[in-house]
């Protein structure tokens, strides 16, 4: 496997954005072994800096000239940003991570979670992708069921927070909530629709099948993740008016019969999952239960009692941290030699 040797000279690129500042955090906090870093961002950010560590960053605008001779760059951009600048980076031999969606599906990118195929790291030819936010949130909870009895269907439904969609998204909903409290108007300019006091369909393109891209991706990507191109996916994702952390209920049909109690079992010793509920109290998993934390938050396992081997379960997670940017700084340690 292609390595990284520390002290690593790293680029974070999207540094302003919500994954970006993320990752710049979770390098600090977990001591990532650093030798250089650089900072980039829209021509917008020029002449601005950012904190990492108690010292401001200058943030750079990008060009090859500023990339040499970099060992790992951390993609936090849109799917263009990353289309364009990645392919010059591999040909430099600079590992990339990718939060985009620029790559996932390509066959010569693995897309990992460290969790669930970190052997297909080894096949890396210097990109790798980090999977949608909303596949990642939903395989963490149901592989370690799924090792156990092979999920045959996944049907999920997504209560998906604002802040999945940008660092200015997030803003938004703070913004508009104030003005329908102070009865002004609010105009959305990050969201088609009003995101205060309200939920939509997601956000991103609609297909003719009459699918949004989101959709389409926890059904493809949880195909690539799981090497397994027959698993069923229907899902129906929704943005509601939550800052951080997406919620998920998830109906899921295993090739046999496996019991509520066995899966708790599971889920309770699974790395990154947390089993969080008081039955008696009729709480389970809350946004606010998971924004900020690592783990991705699971409870009320119930069998469906409408259809043969299939359990329900309700998942929480923390889309910036283990949708986004904890899993492409796990990616990037376990690259360390
Ligand atoms: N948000 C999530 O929960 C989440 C989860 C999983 C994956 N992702 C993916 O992660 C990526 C980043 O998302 P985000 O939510 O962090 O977006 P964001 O908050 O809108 O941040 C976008 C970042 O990209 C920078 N940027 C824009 N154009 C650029 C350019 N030409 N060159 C360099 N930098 C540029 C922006 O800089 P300025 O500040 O200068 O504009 C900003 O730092 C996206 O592909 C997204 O789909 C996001």
């Amino acid at each position: 496997m292609i390595l990284l040797y520390p002290p690593v000279k790293i680029a974070v690129i999207g540094a302003t954005g919500i994954v970006g500042r993320e990752v710049l955090n979770l390098l600090e906090k977990r001591h990532f072994p650093m030798e250089t870093l650089h900072c980039f961002a829209s021509l917008s950010s020029k002449g601005k800096s950012i904190l990492f560590s108690g010292k401001n960053i200058p943030l750079e605008t990008l060009s090859e000239d500023k990339l040499h001779g970099i060992d790992l760059a951390i993609f936090c951009t849109k799917k263009e940003v990353s289309s364009k600048w990645i392919p010059y980076l591999a040909r430099q031999k600079t590992i990339v991570i990718d939060n985009s969606s620029a790559f996932r599906l390509d066959p010569d990118v693995p897309l990992i979670i460290p969790e669930i195929n970190l052997k297909m790291l080894a096949k890396h030819n210097y990109v790798i992708a980090s999977p949608n936010c909303s596949a990642s949130i939903m395989l963490m909870a149901l592989f370690p069921l799924h090792q156990y009895i092979p999920i045959q269907r996944i049907q999920a439904a997504t209560y998906q927070a604002v802040s999945g969609a940008g660092f200015h998204a997030m803003q938004e909903l703070t913004s508009a909530t104030q003005a329908v409290l102070e009865k002004k108007p609010h105009t959305p300019k990050e969201f088609p629709f009003p995101s205060a006091f309200n939920l939509f369909l997601h956000n991103s393109a609609l297909n003719a099948d009459g699918y949004v891209d989101e959709e389409l991706k926890m059904l493809q990507e949880t195909r690539k993740i799981l090497s397994n191109p027959h698993i069923q996916v229907n899902a129906t994702c929704v943005r509601v008016p939550v800052l951080r952390a997406h919620s998920q209920a998830l109906n899921v049909t295993f090739t046999q019969e496996i019991c509520p109690k066995k899966a708790y079992e599971l889920l309770e010793k699974a790395p990154g999952v947390k089993v969080y509920e008081e039955r008696s109290k009729n709480r389970f998993p809350m946004p606010i239960d998971a924004a900020g934390q690592d783990d991705v938050y699971c409870g009320r396992i119930r069998k469906d009692l409408s259809c043969a081997n299939t359990l329900d379960l309700w998942v929480v997670g923390d889309q910036i941290l283990k949708g986004a940017a904890l899993n492409t700084v796990q990616i990037a340690e376990h690259l360390l030699k």
